[in-house]
């Protein structure tokens, strides 16, 4: 009873939040002034995308893929448009080199806001003839290397006030099999979401402020699905994808937006 009372006093007393509050949030431009996000996968797609849309509003990127090309050519990008970018090129599915983003990381800039872990690979086929190799080198990139970043994000955001977002990037993969012959993309997001949410629950509740959050895209139009570049006018845009992890990313500091699954009306979600 004492417990109810506490409660009820807490919320009852607690500054409310204005509607015009929201709406001087919704906005704000520069939402992300100052933040350190860690973005792996950042030299395509989704992952390119977010960098870009989190660099405009105000954020310091530190981008990750193995191609330097595209990490280089996104760096002039931004830092054209006058913003703050570093890149570190290195294949994350070796945890030496996951290690060595991370201090690289804490050299630079010495703390971590936001991670977003985007950098992700699919393949599909006949169970029959679908080849060890090919469901290890899918786990080990969606869901291992993803391990790994979440433990040290963690490490370095509860030294930096026990606060932060990690945002793992799912897929509609993540809730139901989209199509026969997604068996190891389907278990590596699946499995995805079982981590998000484990880790979530352990450090929820405990005054911990690190939000994990699985943002879950259906089809997106990126090199991964696309790579001939055909208009694909119906599927989802990477930018579309980038703002609602911005949505995720501003939310206050105790607030965790869990789960954000969006796909084009034109997909037929749902399992078929
Ligand atoms: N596109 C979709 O329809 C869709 C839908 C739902 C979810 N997703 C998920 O969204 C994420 C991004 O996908 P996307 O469509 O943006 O793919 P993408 O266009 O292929 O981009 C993936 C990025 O990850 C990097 N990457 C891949 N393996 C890596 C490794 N071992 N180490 C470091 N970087 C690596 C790639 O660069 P390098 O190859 O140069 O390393 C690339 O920059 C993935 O997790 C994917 O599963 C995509």
């Amino acid at each position: 009873m004492g417990h109810l009372k506490k409660f009820i006093e807490k919320f009852t007393n607690s500054k409310k939040t204005t509607n015009q509050e929201i709406v001087l949030r919704y906005n704000k431009k520069e939402q992300l002034k100052d933040k350190i996000v860690l973005i792996t996968g950042a030299g395509k797609g989704i992952g390119r995308a977010i960098a870009k849309c989190f660099s405009e509003q105000g954020a310091k990127i530190f981008i990750n893929s193995r191609t330097h090309r595209d990490l280089e050519t996104l760096e002039k990008e931004i830092k054209d448009n006058g913003k703050e970018i570093k890149i570190f090129n290195g294949d994350i599915t070796d945890s030496s080199t996951i290690k060595k983003m991370f201090n690289e990381l804490k050299k630079q800039y010495g703390k971590l806001d936001i991670c977003i872990n985007s950098a992700g690979y699919a393949k599909f086929g006949n169970i029959e003839s679908f080849s060890k190799e090919d469901f290890k080198k899918i786990i080990d990139i969606n869901l291992s290397a993803v391990f790994s970043c979440i433990q040290e994000s963690i490490i370095m955001m509860k030294a930096n006030g026990d606060q932060g977002k990690i945002i793992n990037i799912g897929s509609i993969a993540s809730h139901w099999s989209e199509r026969g012959g997604d068996g190891a993309y389907t278990a590596s997001k699946f499995g995805l979401k079982g981590l998000t949410e484990s880790i979530a629950r352990q450090l929820h509740g405990k005054k911990s402020k690190i939000s994990l959050s699985l943002l879950s895209p259906g089809v997106v139009d990126t090199p991964l699905t696309n790579p001939d570049q055909i208009s694909k006018p119906d599927w989802l845009r990477p930018e579309t994808v980038a703002e609602s992890a911005l949505h995720i990313a501003t939310a206050p500091a105790n607030v965790n937006v869990f789960n954000i699954t969006l796909f084009g009306t034109e997909d037929q979600p749902f399992g078929k």
